[in-house]
């Protein structure tokens, strides 16, 4: 099996605001920036879909028939609308990411040919934030009320690359200019994921604004601008590899996730040409 994904964009308009709610519901399902005035996203929307290579073209699918399917089913619904008032479906239920993802899902699966499912949507409000629905092929969309959301966030620390283990001529030998003794720095690019069932009344994985709080709490308040080896005790007797790095957060975020959700998956992003990703080491049995 092979998986293929087409990137196509929209832009629409919404309110986080239901009008046949009083004004403090919307103020209990939104919080503070409840609102009946629209803003707008231009939404990056990726569709990945799986099967079998065709023997004979030696194709998964025309990709001309996934853009057909994504404009007439998808595109054409939402872009350029005023979501609240001018698509049935979001008339009395919240304009999220993950309800737009539950909007999209089941339509663009029915509508592709035999062979092929949909195993993927990811759909992207802002750069720095974007939900994910994963099926399970063949069974594609049996389940979509479990998600994963991600929001990016970004410190700037230093560190400086030598193991108590190694000798002072064995660090020098493996982390080279990583080594120099008064350290070095880096801004790091921090992606924490977390997955869970979308909250009926809410439409989200985790509340972003707590997401947000409890990620600056835990890990940009302590770790941006400070040097790693000195400043933060999360790291004392350890070598604050971008490896380290990444468990370390992981670690601290895990039991921090207000249930139904969890942490899924933590990324670090070291410099433009690498990334670190932990997912727990109790991951297979997830
Ligand atoms: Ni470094």
């Amino acid at each position: 099996m092979i998986e293929m994904t087409r990137r196509v964009t929209f832009s629409a308009a919404h309110a986080d605001w239901l009008p046949q709610r009083s004004a403090e519901e919307n103020r209990r399902i939104f919080g503070a920036k409840a609102s009946p005035e629209p803003y707008g996203h231009n939404y990056v929307l990726d569709v990945g879909v799986a099967g079998a290579i065709d023997p004979r073209t030696g194709i998964l699918v025309n990709i001309k028939e996934i853009d057909r399917i994504v404009r007439e089913e998808v595109v054409c619904a939402l872009d350029r609308k005023f979501l609240n008032r001018q698509v049935a479906h979001f008339r009395d239920q919240p304009v999220t990411a993950e309800n737009l993802i539950r909007f999209i899902v089941p339509r663009i699966a029915v509508a592709l040919p035999g062979g092929v499912g949909l195993c993927s949507v990811r759909l992207e409000p802002e750069p720095i934030r974007w939900a994910t629905w994963r099926g399970s092929y063949p069974d594609t969309f049996r389940d979509i009320t479990t998600m994963m959301v991600t929001h990016v966030y970004e410190f700037a620390a230093s560190h400086r690359l030598h193991s108590a283990h190694l000798t002072d001529e064995e660090n020098r030998q493996l982390f080279g200019k990583c080594n120099y003794e008064n350290g070095h720095g880096h801004n790091y690019v921090l992606e924490v994921t977390v997955a869970g069932p979308v909250d009926a009344r809410s439409g989200r994985v985790i509340d972003g604004d707590v997401l947000d709080a409890i990620v600056n709490a835990e890990i940009v308040e302590r770790y941006d601008h400070r040097h790693l080896n000195f400043d933060v005790p999360d790291f004392a007797g350890q070598v604050p590899s971008a490896e380290v790095i990444t468990r370390v957060i992981f670690d601290r975020l895990k039991d921090r996730i207000p249930a139904p959700a969890r942490l899924h998956r933590v990324l670090v992003r070291e410099t433009a040409r690498n990334f670190f990703e932990y997912q727990g080491e109790d991951r297979l049995s997830q």
